[in-house]
């Protein structure tokens, strides 16, 4: 039984100030029977943790370098972020790979040096539109998800999240079926390549997540959770997408 999560990418969004929503989504969301995620910047990750303490919200970053330590300005490390407490760290988000120009072997150091450092790695995978328009989809995620996820990848330390990068933060969703067709092809090629742990790896969608769209979405066969942005800002949009995860 694969265990649903509901994440939060707070992106470049947020202050000290916003982050007493972390509290509010703990307490709201603390009776149900599923993983919450916030993922603030990395500057507030530290209060973020002290606010999260003693509740069942996780904290992580959303990205990491991929050494443990030296001369990479403004970067921070795995290490770092685990030495913190964080438990959890987005990879590969294609805010990430179009604006660093972070390609899918980049993704697999981070990832790689995400779960040796004991962190839980949240791999992201999309197809553009022009991509789409071409039905070259299944061929992007395929060649995506075959480099972009390391050997070492486990059900336990690595959450896969399929963002169609035309979905995000425009307000477009991919219809329930082109987000199965999506996340069928994933899991198959996770079995192929992990076996059991394949089929236990938790997959996320992400995209334009709302509470109207929610229950929808989590209807669908093989979505355990999702990546949320800007709807997991405040907790009058986030705590109902994680009541209708629970309900799913
Ligand atoms: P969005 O972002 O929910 O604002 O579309 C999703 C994401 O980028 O993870």
């Amino acid at each position: 039984m694969r265990r649903k999560l509901a994440a939060g990418n707070w992106k470049m969004n947020g202050s000290r100030a916003a982050l007493a929503e972390l509290d509010l989504i703990a307490r709201e969301s603390a009776a149900c029977d599923l993983d919450t995620l916030i993922c603030p910047p990395s500057l507030y990750l530290s209060e973020a943790l002290t606010r999260a303490e003693g509740t069942s919200l996780h904290i992580g970053a959303q990205d990491c370098h991929f050494e443990t330590s030296g001369a990479h300005t403004g970067d921070i490390s795995a290490a770092m972020i685990a030495d913190l407490g964080a438990s959890h760290v987005i990879i590969g988000h294609s805010e990430r790979r179009a604006d660093h120009g972070e390609d899918s072997e980049d993704v697999r150091e981070k990832a790689r040096a995400a779960l040796s450092s004991g962190l839980t790695a949240i791999i992201c995978l999309g197809e553009s539109e022009d991509q789409r328009l071409a039905c070259n989809t299944l061929e992007i995620i395929g060649g995506q998800l075959a480099i972009s996820v390391p050997d070492a990848s486990t059900a336990a330390n690595t959450v896969i999240a399929y963002e169609p990068v035309w979905a995000i933060g425009t307000g477009r969703t991919a219809t329930t079926a082109e987000i199965d067709e999506v996340h069928d092809f994933i899991r198959a090629r996770l079995i192929d390549r992990f076996g059991e742990e394949g089929a236990q790896m938790r997959l996320l969608y992400g995209g334009s997540v709302k509470p109207a769209n929610a229950a929808e979405i989590f209807a669908t066969d093989n979505v355990d959770g999702a990546l949320v942005g800007g709807a997991s800002l405040k907790a009058e949009d986030f705590v109902p997408i994680i009541k209708a995860l629970d309900a799913s």
